[in-house]
């Protein structure tokens, strides 16, 4: 089953609030500079001349990243929230990034047009992982990398409960799944998790994985039609499920800030007294 916000109406939603605190709350605790710089090696960001997309890029926190590697002007973010997307034009060092509104799963680009595609932190909310994977292949000219960097499955029966009902957590294997099923090759992975995360019996946090696109053209793997559209009308029975959705999903989306801030307490009380 579907996390409750891992639908597009409740994220466009739970974002239009979210946008307001994002770069104060989620990157300090759950997506830091130091997993950002080891997750965008795997994308191996070698010539300033690339042509990137970072999609569900927000305000842009992975789209910095990127800039300290790549010409601004070569760089294209994607985000389906104009909220999320506002904050990141008030970034000087984003002014020369091209911004667009628009959909992971119906990118708006020509087939074989990127030199990398990025995303991260995004998958979490799409409703067709599969489906925008299979885009994220589309887009790419072959023989380049594309990258996605994500959440992994909790261990803890409740904090995976919470998480599970909040959005999409998977298990390394649907990433692989995933991946392999678009049609990438040379598939890699590496694990990133912010320094207070306790790792032990491999609990592991989130994961980059990268593949290469093996020749042109659009994914060997042919899908149905969408499942879901931001812009679908809202009937009596789809508003209901929206609020439901949104409510609880929200609900159990905020039990991790005080969840990560408990852990940061810890953390550093424990290195003080080492
Ligand atoms: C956790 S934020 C990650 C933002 C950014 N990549 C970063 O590194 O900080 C997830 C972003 O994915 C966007 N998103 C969710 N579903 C999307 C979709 N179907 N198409 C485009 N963007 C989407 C959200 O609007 C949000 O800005």
């Amino acid at each position: 089953m579907a996390g409750l916000i891992q639908h597009k109406k409740e994220a466009f939603w739970f974002y239009r609030f979210v946008s307001i605190w994002y770069d104060s709350f989620i990157n300090p605790f759950f997506w830091d500079e130091a997993m950002r710089e080891q997750a965008l090696e795997l994308a191996e960001l070698n010539s300033g001349d690339l042509v990137t997309l970072d999609a569900g890029a927000g305000t842009g926190f992975t789209t910095t990243g990127i800039v300290a590697k790549i010409q601004p002007q070569k760089i294209t973010m994607l985000d389906q929230s104009p909220h999320q997307l506002g904050f990141a034009k008030q970034k000087e060092v984003l002014n020369d990034v091209k911004k667009i509104e628009g959909d992971v799963e119906d990118l708006p680009f020509a087939t074989d047009s990127f030199d990398r595609y990025i995303s991260a932190g995004s998958i979490e909310y799409w409703p067709e992982p599969q489906r925008a994977i299979c885009e994220a292949y589309r887009v790419t000219k072959p023989g380049v990398i594309a990258l996605i960097i994500s959440l992994l499955q909790r261990k803890n029966p409740l904090v995976r409960w919470l998480s599970d009902t909040w959005m999409l957590f998977p298990p390394e294997a649907d990433y692989l799944r995933w991946y392999e099923a678009a049609g990438f090759t040379e598939i890699k992975t590496v694990y990133i998790q912010p320094s207070w995360y306790d790792n032990r019996e491999g609990n592991e946090y989130a994961i980059a994985i990268a593949g290469v696109k093996p020749c042109a053209g659009e994914s060997p793997l042919i899908l149905p039609p969408k499942q879901e559209d931001k812009l679908q009308p809202m009937t009596i029975g789809r508003t209901l499920t929206f609020i439901y959705r949104f409510l609880v999903g929200s609900t159990a989306g905020a039990f991790f800030v005080p969840i990560a801030i408990i852990k940061v307490f810890q953390h550093n009380l424990k290195r003080l007294f080492a």
